[in-house]
Formats: C-alpha cells, structure tokens, sequence
C-alpha cells in the first residue's frame, strides 16, 4: 500500500516536472558488449570491476563462459547471455541439449547473476541457419520453464534483415529474412519479449560519407535534421534506422507496442576505415548515451535499452576498423572517455 503510493506519487511528480524518471522504468542503464576474441584480455574478475567502476549497468555475453558468469555473481549486473551460432543445430533439434545448455550455464547462475535475456543466435538472418532459430529459442524457453527460471528468450538480428529502410516508415523485413523473422516476432510479441538489433550507423556512414553528413551519423546535437518522414523530423542517422526496424516489426505483426533492444552499436577509434578516429568514437558514443533515453520520432520518450560495442580492443578480430571498436585497451586504460552515468540524467 505505502510502496504504491510512493510509486504514484513519484509518477505524478515525474509528470508535474518532467523529470527523466529512469530509475521507476529501470531501462535506462547503458550495457556494453563483453566480446573475448583477444589474446591479451583481462580476467573476468577486473573485467566486472571495471565495469562497476565506470557505472556500466548491464553487460551482453557473446557465448556462455563459467569462469565470466562466477564473476558475475553479485554484481547487480544485468546479463544478456547468447548461445553460440555454432550450438543453433543442436539447440533447435534436441530437447535435451537446451535443457543442458540451460543446466550448465543458467540454472547454477540463477540466484546470484541478473540475467535479461537469453539470445539465441546473432546475426544468423538471413542465413542458412535463419530457420534453426525459432526452434532453438523454443526449447530453450521450455528449458527454462523446466528448471523454474522465467528469463526471457530472444533473437538479435543485423539490419541486414531489412529490404526496405528508407524512408524510415517504410521499414520492411525482406523477402528473404520474412520467413524466419515473422513467425519470431509473433513469438516475442506474444511474451512482450523485445527483439534485439545490431545498429551500425558507422557502417552506412563508412560506405557513402558523401551522401550521410557526419554530425548526422555521429548524433551532434547541432546536425541539421536530414530527413522529414510523415512529419517525423530525424536529425540522426540512428533513430532513423531504429524506426525502420520498428516500422518492420509493426507490418509483420508485432504491434505497436513491441520493443526493440539495441544489441550492439558502436564507432571504431581507428583501423583505417573512413571516418575511425578517436574523436568521432568519443562523440558518437557519448551522443548516444545521452540520447538513447529520448526514444525515437516513431517511440518518443520510450528509452531504448542500448548495448556499445565493445569494452575492450580486439586483437584477434579480423584486421582493420573490427579491432577498434573498444572502450577500453586490454590494460583497462581508457580509449576514451565515456560520462555512463550521463545516461540518466
Ligand atoms: C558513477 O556514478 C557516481 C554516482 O552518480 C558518480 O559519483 C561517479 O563519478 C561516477 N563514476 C564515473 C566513472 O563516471
Ligand atoms: C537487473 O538488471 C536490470 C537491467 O539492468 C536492472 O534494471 C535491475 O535493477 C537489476 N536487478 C538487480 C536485482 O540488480
């Protein structure tokens, strides 16, 4: 009784003043993608601290690892955990091994370690494994359901998926993603369950720097809006993308009140691709943070959960910019500097 009348009160005082009230939704913490492909990469016991220290909030796993979710119990981290690509196979054509993958990695973990959601598959659509995701993420939700756990289960996808982004309203999955992506919205849009997506307006920008300005890619607050859509006013590119794939996700049936994550973005610091500098970096990522919380023209006010990619340099990723996406340097030094607990204020 007492609770739900601070809770109301705090909702009218958001009302009354406009606050930014991230902490009632709890959404607004920024994650950071913990990617391991590196030779020279810190223990999982620093890696948590420095995310603690640094108010990173919550923190996605490209594959299970023990050692990492050991270091992970207590942290008050939330954790999205993804399977293996490799593991999508055996996932969705054996009960049994969800139910071991899920006995292994989630259920030892449970009490101690904030799980969000579990991914199954990353970036697999369109693809000759685009058809094993359904059923993987289906036995691993009973998997879970067996055990007494009720944590989510998702997909992440690339903007690859899209036929048809531009303008933003016309946001479409393609011919070739349809199959396998509509019958997972149906999925996730009856559980309330968001789908993950891998947002790169780095890549776009790389690709055509002639025709998207940078101020527009980087999210400044000083770029001019570059596209009007439906009366929908976008002055970056980030948004723009995101209401594609919300715009897809509404024409294959999810509804206007399905979520999106943003799963992975991010700016490479360097590596030789056109526009990688430590500058653009810094400002991409702290424009981000800042403005995540906003929502999108197509979701005002609704913050997108957002995960960078990545905490740490690389240095077994393939050559190039796919090295230099990290926050930080092996050693833990900054690469540059990121204000995260600008993110709810
Ligand atoms: C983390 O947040 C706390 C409380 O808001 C603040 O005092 C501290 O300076 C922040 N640390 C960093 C590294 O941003
Ligand atoms: C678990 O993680 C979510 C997402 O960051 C957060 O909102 C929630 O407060 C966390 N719960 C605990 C008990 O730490």
């Amino acid at each position: 009784m007492a609770a739900k009348t601070i809770v109301a009160l705090w909702v009218a005082a958001c009302a009354l003043l406009l606050l930014h009230c991230s902490s009632l939704s709890g959404v607004n913490g920024i994650g950071v993608n913990y990617g391991m492909i590196g030779s020279d990469l810190p223990s999982p016991d620093k890696v948590v601290a420095l995310y603690k220290s640094n108010n990173i909030t919550d923190v996605r796993l490209f594959h299970p690892d023990t050692s990492v979710l050991e270091a992970l119990r207590g942290s008050g981290l939330g954790v999205v955990l993804g399977t293996l690509n490799e593991d999508l196979h055996a996932l969705a054509s054996d009960a049994s091994f969800a139910a071991s993958w899920v006995q292994s990695y989630v259920q030892p973990f449970a009490g101690s370690v904030n799980f969000s959601y579990i991914n199954a598959g990353n970036e697999v659509i369109p693809g000759e494994a685009a058809a094993l995701v359904l059923p993987a993420m289906q036995n691993l939700e009973a998997a879970l359901q067996a055990a007494g756990l009720s944590v989510p289960v998702t997909t992440a996808v690339a903007t690859s998926v899209l036929g048809s982004s531009y303008p933003p309203s016309q946001g479409a999955f393609s011919e070739a993603s349809l199959p396998s992506v509509g019958p997972i919205v149906s999925f996730l849009a009856s559980r309330g369950t968001p789908l993950l997506v891998n947002v790169y307006p780095y890549f776009a920008y790389s690709a055509d720097p002639s025709s998207v300005p940078l101020d527009y890619a980087l999210l400044s607050s000083s770029a001019a809006v570059a596209v009007t859509d439906n009366g929908a006013e976008y002055a970056n590119l980030f948004d723009a993308i995101l209401d594609a794939v919300y715009a897809a996700v509404e024409k294959a049936g999810g509804g206007a009140s399905m979520e999106l994550v943003v799963s992975e973005t991010g700016w490479p610091s360097g590596g030789g691709g056109y526009g990688a500098s430590v500058e653009n970096a810094a400002a991409y990522v702290n424009n981000l943070v800042r403005h995540v919380g906003r929502g999108t023209p197509r979701r005002p006010g609704k913050a997108v959960k957002t995960y960078i990619f990545a905490i740490f340099n690389e240095n077994q990723k393939p050559e190039g910019v796919e090295q230099h996406f990290g926050l930080f340097q092996p050693d833990m030094s900054e690469v540059y500097h990121v204000d995260f607990s600008a993110a709810s204020s």
